[in-house]
C-alpha cells in the first residue's frame, strides 16, 4: 500500500514538474519573440522616419460612410465587431476594409448594409478606384476565409479593382503609395501583439483643402500616436481628424481571454488609465481636432477617458452615418 502511495506521489510530482516546465518554455518563447520583435520594430520605425517627404496634393471634399461597424445608426443595418468605410474623396471612391462575416452569411453584412443604404454593390465595384485592407485580421478582411482566398465575403468578384493590403504582393513594406492626388496610403507600419506577434498595418491619409490631414485607420496596432506622427512627417501637412479604431483597452475592463489574445504587452504588464489619458492628450497635441472612433476594439472606460479630452469633438462611428469634410 505504502509503495502504491509513493508511486502515485512520484508520478504526480513528475506530471506537475513537466507541466510547469512546458508552461515556462511557452511563456519564454513568447517573451523572447516579443523582445526581439520590438527591437526589429524600432529599426523599422527608424527607417520609416527617414522616409522622404511625399507631396500629397489635396481634395476639396471628403465623405466617409461606415458600411460595417460595431454600432449602427439604424436597426436595418447589421452591426458587429469590425470596420469597413466607403470613402469619397473628390472623384475618388475607395472601400477601406471589408468588415467581418461571422457566421458566414449570404448576403454578407457588408453587402446587406450597402443595399440597405441604397448603394448597389455591383455598381459600386465598377466605380471603385481602390480597395484598401488595413491589416490581416478577420474583422477587416471580410471574414477569416475572406481575403485569404481572394474572394472576400462580398458576394461579387473584386478582380479588376486595384487592391492594397498589408501582406502579399502589394504590401507596401517600404514606402507610401499615392492612390490619387490628395490621397496617400502609408507604408506597412509595424504593430505587435504579445501572442499574435507582428501585425503590419496601413492607413489612408487624405489632405482636405482648408482643413488638413484626415487619418483613416483600421485598428491602430502600430499605436495611434506613432501613426499620426508618421502621417504628419511624411506629408508635411498638419493632422486634423482621426477616423477609426484606437485599440484603447484597459486590461481590467476586458475578459481574460481577450486580454490574452489582444494584449500589446506581456500579460503580467497591465495598461493603466493614465496611458489612455496620455494617448488622448497626445492626439490633441499632434493637432487632431476631430476624433471619429470605431468602438469595436476599445473598452467603455477607455472611450470615456478619450471623451473627457475630446468632448463634443469625439463621435462614435455608426453604420450609415456619413461624415463630411469640405
Ligand atoms: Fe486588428
Amino acid at each position: 500500500m505504502r509503495e502504491l502511495i509513493n508511486t502515485l506521489i512520484n508520478t504526480g510530482t513528475l506530471v506537475i514538474l513537466g507541466l510547469a516546465t512546458a508552461a515556462l518554455l511557452i511563456v519564454s518563447f513568447f517573451w523572447v519573440r516579443y523582445q526581439v520583435g520590438r527591437l526589429l520594430d524600432q529599426r523599422r520605425w527608424r527607417r520609416l522616419q527617414r522616409s522622404e517627404r511625399t507631396s500629397i496634393g489635396e481634395v476639396s471634399s471628403l465623405t466617409i460612410t461606415p458600411v460595417f461597424e460595431w454600432l449602427a445608426g439604424d436597426g436595418k443595418y447589421i452591426a458587429d465587431a469590425g470596420a469597413s468605410y466607403l470613402i469619397e474623396a473628390g472623384d475618388t471612391k475607395i472601400l477601406f476594409d471589408l468588415g467581418d462575416n461571422r457566421p458566414r452569411r449570404t448576403p454578407s453584412p457588408l453587402f446587406h448594409n450597402l443595399k440597405a443604404m441604397g448603394v448597389d454593390p455591383a455598381r459600386l465595384i465598377n466605380e471603385l478606384s481602390a480597395i484598401v485592407v488595413s491589416h490581416r485580421h478577420r474583422e477587416h478582411t471580410g471574414g477569416i476565409f475572406g481575403f485569404f482566398r481572394r474572394q472576400p465575403a462580398f458576394d461579387l468578384p473584386l478582380d479588376g479593382v486595384p487592391t492594397y493590403t498589408s501582406w502579399g504582393r502589394n504590401h507596401g513594406r517600404k514606402a507610401a503609395q499615392e492612390i490619387a492626388p490628395g490621397v496617400l496610403l502609408s507604408a506597412n507600419l509595424p504593430g505587435r501583439l504579445f501572442i499574435g506577434g507582428r501585425i503590419g498595418e496601413r492607413m489612408l491619409m487624405i489632405n482636405v483643402a482648408g482643413k488638413g490631414l484626415v487619418c483613416i485607420v483600421g485598428d491602430a496596432h502600430p499605436e495611434p500616436l506613432r501613426m499620426i506622427l508618421y502621417a504628419s512627417q511624411i506629408t508635411g501637412v498638419k493632422p486634423y481628424a482621426y477616423v477609426g479604431g484606437v485599440h484603447a483597452l484597459l486590461d481590467d475592463e476586458i475578459p481574460l481571454r481577450y486580454r490574452v489574445i489582444l494584449s500589446k504587452q506581456p500579460p503580467w504588464k497591465k495598461t493603466n488609465p493614465e496611458e489612455i489619458g496620455l494617448l488622448a492628450v497626445g492626439m490633441r497635441e499632434f493637432g487632431i481636432e476631430k476624433l471619429y472612433v470605431s468602438e469595436h476594439d476599445s473598452d467603455f472606460v477607455s472611450l470615456g477617458i478619450l471623451k473627457t479630452v475630446f468632448s463634443d469633438e469625439m463621435t462614435s462611428l455608426r453604420v450609415g452615418e456619413a461624415i463630411k469634410f469640405a
